[in-house]
């Protein structure tokens, strides 16, 4: 009888544990998938109209505006790491790179392309990241400084919702 009751015992214990560990395994397997499947399914709105300008550059011009625009967003990110980090020479450093002089260097062949508000935008940007490099050198205030960054992308945040250029063939 004594023995019975040990089996019987056992046997309760050993049922619990596996519905617990096959619970828990669901609950795992749940996780994962919910991690690699798409959510619910959201559909693609209806009428999202892209109403910006088009600037027609052939290939070879476009690929050498878009180089200068990922170089501004990693001085911009250089910037904000070195305010974070409070190493002011590299925020002069990096936000020099992409200053007015940068301009010089775009062909006028692509130049001629951009109307004039698009030219005065990329203007304005390149001479807000020579501001904020002078504004790093004088005063090494961060806050003073990050004000005159959130002003510079004032110009890109603009420029992105006014202009986009031609798609390559
Ligand atoms: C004078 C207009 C203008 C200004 C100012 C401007 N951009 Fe752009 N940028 C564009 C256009 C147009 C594109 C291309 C959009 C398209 O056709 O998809 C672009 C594309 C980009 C891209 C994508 C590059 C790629 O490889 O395709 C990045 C990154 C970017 N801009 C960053 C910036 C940042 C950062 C600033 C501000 C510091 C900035 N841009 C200011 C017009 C501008």
């Amino acid at each position: 009888m004594y023995a019975f009751k040990k089996i019987t015992i056992s046997m309760i214990f050993v049922f619990a544990l596996s519905t617990y560990v096959h619970v828990a395994v669901a609950q795992h397997e749940t996780m994962q998938g919910s991690m690699t499947k798409p959510m619910a399914e959201v559909p693609m709105p209806k009428k999202v109209e892209d109403s910006r300008q088009i600037i027609q550059l052939n290939d070879a011009e476009r690929a050498i505006v878009v180089a200068d625009m990922r170089q501004m967003l990693a001085s911009i990110q250089a910037i904000t790491d070195g305010l974070a980090n409070g190493n002011m020479q590299s925020v002069v450093k990096a936000a020099s790179k992409s200053g007015e002089s940068m301009m010089g260097e775009l062909p006028t062949q692509i130049r001629m392309k951009f109307p004039e508000s698009f030219g005065q935008m990329g203007l304005a940007s390149h001479k807000a990241f020579d501001r904020i490099a002078q504004e790093a050198k004088t005063s090494k205030n961060p806050t003073s400084v990050l004000k005159k960054l959130a002003a510079g992308i004032q110009n890109c945040v603009a420029c992105h919702a006014t202009y986009r250029f031609s798609q390559s063939k």
